[in-house]
């Protein structure tokens, strides 16, 4: 067989080729007019804020798809040691183990090449395994410079008194929105009656969202009476608002709770006793909420909480590790960013829910579930970050979540019982459960859609290493500050 001649270099003129999508479009503007539903498939892949000038000469032109072989002759033989799993498109992920090429992924970018029906992420892997360093880079700082993206994140992780978004966020321009119950300030207030809510999201979501939080409060499930007056009770709030001039809270609704009552006479005296005696029950666990919680619900939402930057950060670290009230925030600010970005639409928003099995868990994973149902008309990808995968049980709407999840990236799990779940909700090679174990930090495996999973290496710049690392207090650079 004749040898065949080494391919030549990739020459300059080739990269510039390669230039991605440019837009030299200055307004980012906003369609707020838009009624038409503005899914992921309207997407226009990762589509660069560029300069034009810059892009010709080469400056954001993704590597020449390389193939790490000297003679053509190779490239044939080993087609399957040498193919890139990815191609270039989306956002860069980092090197295959097995082809050592660049891998590439972007639910948006996938959605629209019919690659994935669902833009929902999922993350899972034991206690420092590399899962927020990959969500900080490829899912927030990569995102940033596309265009009409933007990422709005729940920071739960506590590093030194604040959520560990907080430097990237700050670097981003962009203030955290906090939470706190310790009467501090800077702290935040979400009005979970906010017109951003009802007239965005709807009254029937609304009294979704209360109900999730009464029964997250109650730690059980409301009967059909208690609900029946919740729900009369929003309608009246709601009209009481309307002739206030002003938008109703929940102490307003704790406060007509009392007064409901049927306009007609179509209950029997005993049914209408038994809807006063729910009504007030009801109110009890309201009441109860706004004073354990103060500071949390208890008026009109506050200014900071807006979406005018492209890094929206809720900081609900300072608020208690467990119980309701961090989830009860992620809940109600998730239907707040809903109702706004029905009325807001022509960008595409990555939301992402750290340390997610304590947000999903409970009262709350229906409710995320309807939320996520509604995200991809949005053009919103969740994206939750979990570990412990075997401790979520199978008949949940958290596992649901999971399960239906069409991004994954599954990082060291250590447990037998974790890596049995992983393989069977991800389905994934069953081979793939001996190398769960073993994973080193950053590693893990890739699956988008039906694909098979690949192994990849994730990728970090200097600048993204300092900027993502969450080990400070156990380094030089955090001394002190444990
Ligand atoms: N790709 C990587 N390569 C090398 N080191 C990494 C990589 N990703 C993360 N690390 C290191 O591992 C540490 C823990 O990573 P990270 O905080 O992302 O883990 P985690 O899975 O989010 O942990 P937790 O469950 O505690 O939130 C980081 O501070 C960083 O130093
Ligand atoms: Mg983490």
């Amino acid at each position: 067989m004749t040898p065949t001649k080494a391919p030549e270099a990739p020459a300059r003129r080739a990269r510039q080729t390669a230039t991605p999508v440019v837009n030299d479009d200055p307004t980012d503007d906003v369609d707020a007019t838009s009624t038409v539903e503005f899914g992921p498939w309207l997407a226009q892949g990762a589509e660069l804020r560029v300069s034009k000038w810059r892009a010709g000469r080469g400056f954001y032109a993704p590597a020449h798809r390389g193939a790490p072989t000297s003679t053509r002759q190779a490239e044939v033989l080993n087609t399957a040691a040498i193919a890139a799993p990815t191609d270039e498109e989306g956002v860069v992920i980092g090197e295959d183990r097995l082809s050592r090429t660049l891998v590439a992924g972007d639910p948006f970018t996938a959605y629209q090449k019919g690659l994935i029906s669902s833009p929902n992420v999922v993350v899972v892997g034991d206690v420092g395994a590399g899962k927020s360093s990959l969500t900080k880079t490829v899912c927030v700082l990569r995102v940033l410079p596309l265009r009409r993206r933007r990422v709005v994140v729940f920071d739960k992780k506590d590093q030194g008194g604040r959520g560990e978004y907080t430097s990237l966020v700050e670097r981003n321009g962009s203030t955290p929105i906090f939470f706190s119950l310790d009467g501090s300030e800077k702290r935040s207030i979400i009005n979970l009656l906010d017109p951003a809510i009802v007239l965005g999201a709807g009254l029937g979501r609304t009294l979704d969202l209360l109900r999730a939080v009464a029964e997250t409060v109650a730690g059980r499930g409301l009967d059909d009476w208690e609900m029946e007056a919740l729900r009369r009770a929003l309608r009246m709030t709601m009209t009481w608002g309307e002739s206030a001039g002003r938008a109703p809270t929940l102490v307003d609704l704790a406060a007509q709770l009392p007064r409901v009552h049927t306009t007609r006479d179509e209950l029997s005296p005993a049914a209408r006793e038994r809807l006063h005696q729910s009504a007030a029950t009801v109110m009890f666990v309201l009441s109860g909420l706004l004073e354990e919680f103060s500071g949390l619900f208890d008026g009109e939402t506050s200014k900071a909480i807006d979406l005018s930057d492209r890094l929206t950060s809720f900081d609900i670290s300072q608020l208690p590790a467990t119980g309701p009230a961090a989830p009860m925030v992620v809940a109600a600010a998730n239907m707040w960013l809903m109702g706004v970005l029905r009325r807001r639409r022509g960008w595409f928003t990555n939301v992402l829910a750290e340390e997610g099995w304590d947000l999903i868990g409970g009262a709350n994973g229906a409710l995320w579930r309807s939320l996520i149902k509604l995200a991809r008309g949005l053009g919103v990808s969740m994206i939750t970050n979990i570990h412990k995968l075997a401790d979520i049980p199978k008949s949940s709407p958290a596992y649901a979540i999971i399960q239906e999840a069409q991004t994954v990236h599954v990082f060291r799990q250590s447990r037998a019982e974790d890596q049995a779940a992983s393989i069977e909700a991800f389905n994934l090679e069953s081979s793939a459960g001996g190398s769960l174990g073993s994973l080193t930090t950053g590693d893990h495996l890739y699956k988008v859609g039906s694909n098979a999973e690949v192994r990849v290496r994730h990728v970090r710049t200097p600048w993204e290493i300092a900027v993502t690392n969450t080990d400070e207090a156990m380094t030089e650079n955090g001394r002190g500050q444990a």
